[in-house]
């Protein structure tokens, strides 16, 4: 029979974690929220669901709440998530992504949590061999944040092994787009991904964008990635949660469509939904960026039986769009400050 027991949610105020949270609460799941607010925010969760302030690496806190709540599973979206500032501050990556990744899993084990939901990122991968990237691939990561993530994917696994937790590792892809109903979005307050840079700038936010390298061996010469929307993430970690839950293998899965888009298309695709002309600047290459990212989905499609319901650019782009709005909206009817 498959488990009704409540979610654990690290990160669940933050842009996925939160979208997860209304997807379970749609899926009718018990879920409590352990964020530290440290880049979440509690405005992005039902009203009604429990928010606990804390670190997820704090093991005896966590412990207490799975027992309070009577967890039976997490999933664990808390962490840091910037590749250039995980080359800054390797340390810092190294302790929020692997050191609270270690303490949550002591947690669990010493808490009786039976499944574990990690999120995961095919920055683990590095520059493929070939593509599109199945789960198989070679994992050389190219920064400590990717190191950091596949660290605790490795202690995950071990665990497992050794304490019979079941595990399933999703392989984030790009992640972008807003929930459709406009309940949250992604809100961090620096943003470094490009479709929430191009929107911000199509609606007169920021200093304008740049296409960091032109001159790619790719069709028109920028990066190729794999964008997918956030609310069809959010699903593959429900239907994960059922698989484990249903008594299934503990599984690594790739979260993306399995095509892909280049820098230039995605500009595009944000110029034709705003009806906005962007003009970006051409900079150099980022440093670190693989040519091009495209998952092999054919494993979470057949695993999962995941059927991903926004596999559109266009309309990734008009959900983003539409957040931006949002947030705009939100700070300019605020009351000013002191
Ligand atoms: N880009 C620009 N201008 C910008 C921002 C980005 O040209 O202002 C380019 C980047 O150089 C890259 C592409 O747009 O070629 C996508 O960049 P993002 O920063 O949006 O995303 P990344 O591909 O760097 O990284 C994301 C996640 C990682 C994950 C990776 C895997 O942040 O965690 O996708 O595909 F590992």
């Amino acid at each position: 029979m498959n488990d009704q027991g409540t979610v654990l949610v690290t990160g669940g105020a933050g842009y996925i974690g939160s979208h997860a949270v209304w997807a379970l609460r749609e899926g009718g799941r018990r879920a409590v929220v352990v964020d530290d607010l440290s880049t979440g925010n509690r405005d992005l969760i039902p009203g009604d669901v429990t928010l606990v302030i804390a670190d997820a690496g704090d093991r005896g806190r966590i412990e207490a709440l799975i027992g309070e709540y009577g967890c039976t599973a997490v999933m664990h979206f808390a962490g840091s998530i910037v590749v250039g500032e995980s080359v800054d501050k390797p340390l810092a990556y190294y302790a929020n992504n692997a050191g609270v990744t270690l303490n949550l899993i002591r947690a669990c084990l010493a808490g009786g949590v039976k499944r574990f939901v990690y999120s995961s990122t095919a920055a683990v991968y590095g520059q493929p061999d070939r593509l599109p990237i199945g789960e198989d691939a070679p994992t050389r990561p190219l920064n400590p944040y990717g190191h950091s993530k596949l660290m605790a994917e490795r202690m995950l696994r071990d665990a497992a092994q050794a304490h019979g937790l079941q595990y399933a590792i999703l392989r984030y892809f790009n992640v972008a787009g807003a929930d459709p109903k406009g309940r949250t979005g992604q809100s961090s307050q620096r943003p470094t991904h490009l479709i929430k840079r191009a929107c911000q700038s199509v609606l007169g936010l920021g200093d304008g964008i740049e296409i960091f390298g032109a001159d790619y061996d790719t069709p028109d010469g920028t990066c190729v990635r794999d964008y997918l929307h956030v609310s069809d993430l959010a699903e593959a970690h429900l239907a994960a949660l059922s698989h484990l839950g249903g008594g299934g293998e503990s599984v690594i899965l790739n979260c993306g469509y399995g095509g892909g888009a280049s820098v230039r298309q995605v500009l595009a695709a944000v110029e034709a939904e705003a009806g906005v002309k962007m003009n970006p600047r051409q900079a150099d290459r980022r440093p670190g960026d693989a040519a091009e990212l495209v998952a092999d989905a054919k494993r979470i499609k057949a695993v999962l039986d995941w059927q991903p319901r926004h596999d559109d650019l266009r309309y990734i782009v008009r959900t983003a769009l539409a957040w931006e709005r949002h947030l705009i909206a939100c700070r300019s009817s605020a009351p000013a400050g002191p």
